[in-house]
């Protein structure tokens, strides 16, 4: 599940909008949100030894690093990551880690990589999750992935359709803060649902689609921590939202945190389930 929007965000030089909170907490949700797909994303990669990698959108590394421990010790494996915060973040958990020497983590645009002229076509994958649906270019950054990869290379997009989350019983106003949670990435020029159109980017990028699944997040109340991570995951996603859900005129003060509240009572419900899945697609580049 996508992390959650700062409140007010802000054009960048290449028109994207990054809609992340970097406060400690919030930093420290998404790593925990973080080590718990990064298992499913690297067992659907399987990734073999010596494969180089290029992760665009880095993060805060965490994932880049299990690639890097997949393709072994000596293997090119380079994050491009836009923001200062994340990079310098990235590079301390590697560090603290003890992993500084297994990723190459590179300050740079998705749109524009940061590669040198004769990088260019030699990269074996080219992953990203979670940066297409910030960007106001999508297939753009999907172009340069697919530049970047050797002809046969694989290139890999994870991302969110937020329109496929499910709840179940019903949580009183749940639904409709979840809708105006989706609208406020259209204000922004975003595309909320940009994981329904991954086989179509890599399509029109010029690569061949091979795979196309789901990871799936989600649980139920029988899964007491897991779900209780899922919940407060959400309600994280919601709250970072808040203002820029009440800008949008549907929703007084008092009932979306009533909203909130309620959904934190319904996550204590015993027959309460939660389903979601990452759209994951697979696509190799031709012999051009
Ligand atoms: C939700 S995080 C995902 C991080 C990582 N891919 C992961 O799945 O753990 C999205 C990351 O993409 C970065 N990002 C957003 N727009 C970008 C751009 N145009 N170029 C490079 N990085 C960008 C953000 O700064 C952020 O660190």
């Amino acid at each position: 599940m996508n992390p959650s929007p700062t409140p007010t965000p802000t054009p960048t030089p290449d028109d994207s909008h990054y809609l992340h909170g970097s406060s400690p907490a919030e930093q420290d949700r998404l790593a925990k949100m973080n080590e718990m797909m990064n298992g499913l994303a690297l067992k659907e990669m399987a990734l073999r030894v010596g494969e180089s990698v290029l992760d665009v959108g880095s993060g805060l590394g965490q994932l880049t690093r299990g690639m890097a421990r997949q393709v072994g010790s000596g293997t090119k494996v380079v994050g491009i990551e836009r923001s200062d915060d994340q990079l310098r973040e990235a590079r301390r958990f590697a560090a603290k880690a003890g992993e500084t020497a297994l990723v190459d983590f590179r300050q740079g645009d998705a749109n524009a990589l940061p590669l040198k002229p004769e990088e260019w076509g030699t990269f074996d994958v080219a992953h990203t999750r979670f940066v297409l649906e910030h960007v106001r270019d999508p297939l753009g950054v999907v172009n340069q992935m697919v530049q970047a990869v050797r002809p046969g290379g694989r290139i890999i997009l994870e991302d969110d359709a937020h329109d496929i989350f499910r709840v179940w019983p019903v949580s009183p106003g749940f639904d409709r803060i979840w809708n105006n949670y989706i609208r406020t990435y259209d204000r922004v020029g975003n595309d909320p649902i940009v994981g329904h159109r991954l086989v179509s980017l890599l399509h029109q990028a010029g690569a061949l689609p091979q795979r196309n699944t789901w990871l799936f997040f989600g649980a139920c109340a029988g899964q007491p921590e897991l779900f209780h991570t899922c919940v407060e995951n959400i309600v994280g996603i919601l709250l970072g939202v808040r203002e820029p859900i009440l800008k949008l005129g549907d929703f007084e003060e008092i009932s979306f945190d009533r909203c909130i509240a309620s959904f934190r009572e319904w996550g204590q419900r015993p027959d309460a389930a939660m389903w979601y899945g990452i759209s994951w697609v697979e696509g190799l580049r031709g012999s051009q």
